[in-house]
């Protein structure tokens, strides 16, 4: 018997491009050229990304995959029965699909992510997959919790637990990720979070990940200025940007960032903002953490670690972290409104 038809939910959204208009132009305005990397991801973006999954060369999503197929039983088992899962940068929901099926009855699943189009092609499809489960595409920015659309009170007997894959925490900074995570306690009181960290590994392995062969890692860079062409009418010479990515031990994390090999002027609105050939646009970071280093982040910001999960090679680990925060029976938090 095939599934029933579930029409897909037109996702919750709040996005529009003033934000990448602005940022654009604080980006270029100032020195060192700096955005953030939540711009890389419009439908081309997304593609890329899932692109990058792929590659022999990058090791992160592979690794986690298999984590989760090792160990998903005893994941579902810390979370329990009845859960409303709220993901974080959902993308493709490859991993929440391994996710809902190990789970016992989960109930709602919430997806947020600032990638519009792919949310709504992706979710469409898990809906299918998942009929008894009530699934929302939020379409917003996870850095700005009270910015997302209001969110359904978990039903009485129900957990809220967050999931959050991919490292894409590496992708904030310090105090950035400190404050997610002190955001994300208050937001699962009463439950916790399930989440994904990339670990310090040899310089080697870590360059060659975000340095493919193929160059995929270097279209994907580069797409955020090709995007800012599409949607803001900038006119960067996108090929006059060098895919520069590299480990810096210091600080325990890859930088990724744009070279500009010949002087240009680049139009936004009515500026113009002149760029010097060398000039370094850094458009990412991703911070690798210790084991004891995450589990004390953690720690300090509203959660008690609980167990983690490794590879082999401890290139990777999972960890289930208890929100230290009590559900309330009602909660101030506006994402609780219904
Ligand atoms: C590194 S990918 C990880 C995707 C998926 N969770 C996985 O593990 O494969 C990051 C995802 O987060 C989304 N994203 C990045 N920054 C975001 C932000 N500030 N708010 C919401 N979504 C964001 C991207 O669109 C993308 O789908």
């Amino acid at each position: 018997m095939s599934a029933p038809v579930v029409p897909a939910r037109t996702p919750r959204a709040i996005l529009d491009t003033s934000d990448f208009a602005r940022d654009m132009a604080a980006c270029l305005g100032s020195r060192p050229h700096e955005i953030s990397p939540k711009y890389f991801y419009d439908e081309r973006g997304s593609r890329l990304f899932d692109r990058i999954c792929e590659l022999p060369e990058y090791y992160v999503t592979r690794t986690e995959l298999g984590i989760f197929q090792r160990d998903i039983a005893r994941m579902a088992d810390a979370i329990g029965p009845d859960a409303e899962v709220i993901e974080f940068g959902a993308g493709s929901l490859t991993k929440a699909r391994l996710l809902l099926r190990a789970l016992q009855r989960p109930r709602r699943y919430v997806a947020v992510d600032i990638s519009a189009e792919h949310l709504q092609a992706a979710t469409a499809s898990l809906q299918q997959e998942f009929p008894e489960v009530e699934i929302i595409p939020v379409v917003g920015d996870f850095t700005n919790m009270a910015g997302l659309p209001a969110l359904p009170r978990p039903r009485p007997g129900n957990r809220r637990i967050g999931f959050f894959p991919g490292s894409t925490l590496g992708n904030l900074g310090l105090g950035d990720a400190r404050r997610f995570l002190s955001d994300a306690s208050t937001l699962l009181a009463g439950g916790g979070l399930l989440i994904g960290i990339d670990l310090v590994k040899l310089p080697a392995v870590l360059h060659s990940a975000y340095n493919d062969a193929a160059g995929v890692t270097a279209a994907f860079n580069r797409n955020l200025l090709a995007r800012a062409n599409r949607e803001l009418g900038t006119d960067f010479d996108v090929e006059a940007y060098a895919h520069h990515a590299f480990y810096h031990p210091g600080l325990q994390r890859i930088e990724m960032h744009l070279v500009c090999m010949t002087a240009q002027r680049v139009r936004l609105g009515e500026r113009e903002f002149a760029i010097r050939a060398g000039d370094s646009l850094h458009t990412e970071n991703s911070q690798k953490y210790t084991l004891d280093g995450f589990r004390s982040l953690a720690a300090a910001s509203g959660f008690s670690p609980g167990a983690v999960w490794c590879d082999p090679q401890q290139l990777f680990s999972v960890h289930w972290l208890v929100s230290d925060h009590q559900r309330a029976s009602t909660s101030p938090h506006h994402l609780e409104n219904p």
